[in-house]
């Protein structure tokens, strides 16, 4: 699949742009802050709805106007599909497909798939665990968009039960402090009856929801796994071998009746008894939960654990080592979502100016058979000659084809 055009209103520092754009490479060369980043964020937004900078979507307004309109004109083999969003921060997204409204922005997610390797990738390594969830999850949804709305319904039950937990941990001291009156209107006042009936509906919910999200992030795991080690031995070959491991908070399996010991959920554990389990795991903690007031078990506290050799690689890898595992993660993605059907579209922000010449001439050789490929660069000079294709200077809120 490839990006044809793709048009900017009122997107970051565009009041206006209109990019015709052709399969193969194109680099986007100019000096730091004119705008290079937020041409393939804009891409990237129409991919994921999301944008790899920022949580939230004010920013990606301009300063000064109430909404950004971002267009893209995607051909997938003879296909030809025209995606426009209006990014509302705020409120609810609008979307158009082929100029018909759909009802909900997100059901134009997966009709352009890309795959975005950029220097905040470095934080899928070294940062927190909620980096390399959203590394699953965003796979998730590229793979198959409908997680995008298991995603959505986790986040809102999570956000639900947590206020419930809130007011019940809060009433709690009240009646410890032999406030009766305020504890019941912590209460009233969260418009529960009684808490405990309220809190096992929302488990259920939880349990439900979390059970798919869990079972797909331990499949798309084992997936993963041979793809980011051929990924990481290809462009640091020689070195020790990278591990991929789902570190889950559900807790494992009790001993069973013959006493062996449980094991922890993996991918081979049916989605029902995930469900089961997380069920059980909340029961577990309830009291805890009710304590400190937030859930304490569920696919919202897991992580992805990356290992290199004998140790973890936060903490203990190299610069270096971290850019190639955070590579080889986004390679791997690529490598899945082609094998799914059709070339994602590629956009490399910036990565070349990290990497020393034996990986920055690897990392070319692999994307440069991809349909297309979208690279941003300070200078030209960053863009390997594996690479060499049309190319657009960026300056001063100008994108200038030059090639
Ligand atoms: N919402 C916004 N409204 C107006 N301007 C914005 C907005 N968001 C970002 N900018 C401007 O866009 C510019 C950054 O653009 P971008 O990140 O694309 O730069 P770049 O060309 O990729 O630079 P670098 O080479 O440093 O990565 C900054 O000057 C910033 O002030
Ligand atoms: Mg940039």
């Amino acid at each position: 699949m490839h990006v044809a055009h793709l048009s900017l209103t009122d997107f970051r520092s565009y009041d206006a742009v209109e990019l015709g754009l052709e399969p193969g490479v194109t680099a986007f060369v100019g000096p730091n802050g004119q705008g290079k980043t937020n041409l393939v964020e804009a891409l990237g937004y129409v991919a994921t709805q999301s944008s790899h900078r920022v949580a939230a979507d004010g920013p990606l307004v301009r300063h000064g106007a109430a909404r950004a309109v971002v267009r893209s004109l995607i051909v997938r083999d003879d296909r030809r599909a025209l995606v426009e969003l209006e990014v509302n921060p705020g409120r609810a997204n609008r979307a158009r497909l082929n100029r018909s409204p759909v009802s909900r922005a997100r059901d134009v997610i997966g009709l352009l798939r890309t795959v975005l390797f950029a220097p905040e990738d470095l934080a899928m390594v070294k940062g927190d665990p909620s980096e390399r969830r959203r590394y699953l999850d965003d796979l998730l949804v590229a793979r198959a968009p409908r997680f995008a709305g298991v995603r959505a319904d986790y986040d809102r039950v999570l956000k639900q039960r947590g206020a419930l937990l809130r007011t019940a941990a809060q009433a709690r001291r009240g009646a410890r402090a032999g406030r009766r009156a305020e504890s019941d209107a912590a209460f009233a006042a969260a418009g529960a009856g009684d808490p405990l009936s309220t809190l096992e509906v929302w488990d259920a919910h939880l349990a439900r929801c979390g059970a798919e999200l869990l079972a797909a992030r331990l499949a798309l795991v084992e997936a993963l796994r041979p793809l980011v080690t051929a990924s990481y031995a290809a462009l640091a070959p020689g070195s020790a071998p990278v591990d991929l491991d789902y570190r889950c908070s559900v807790p494992a399996a009790g001993p069973s009746p013959d006493g062996a010991e449980g094991s922890p959920p993996d991918a081979g554990t049916g989605r029902e008894a995930l469900e089961e389990r997380l069920r059980s795991a909340l029961a577990e903690v309830r009291s805890s939960e009710l304590e400190r007031g937030v859930t304490l078990v569920g696919p919202h506290r897991d992580d992805l654990f990356l290992g290199l050799g004998d140790l973890p690689a936060r903490g203990y890898a190299s610069h270096g080592e971290s850019w190639s595992f955070a590579l080889a993660l986004r390679l791997a993605a690529y490598d899945l979502l082609r094998a799914d059907g059709g070339d994602p579209v590629l956009l490399l922000d910036d990565v070349f100016a990290e990497l020393d010449s034996r990986r920055r001439r690897r990392l070319a050789e692999i994307v440069a058979p991809a349909e297309q490929v979208l690279i941003t660069a300070a200078v030209a000079d960053d863009v390997p000659v594996e690479l060499a294709g049309a190319r657009f200077d960026v300056a001063e809120g100008n994108v200038t084809r030059v090639r």
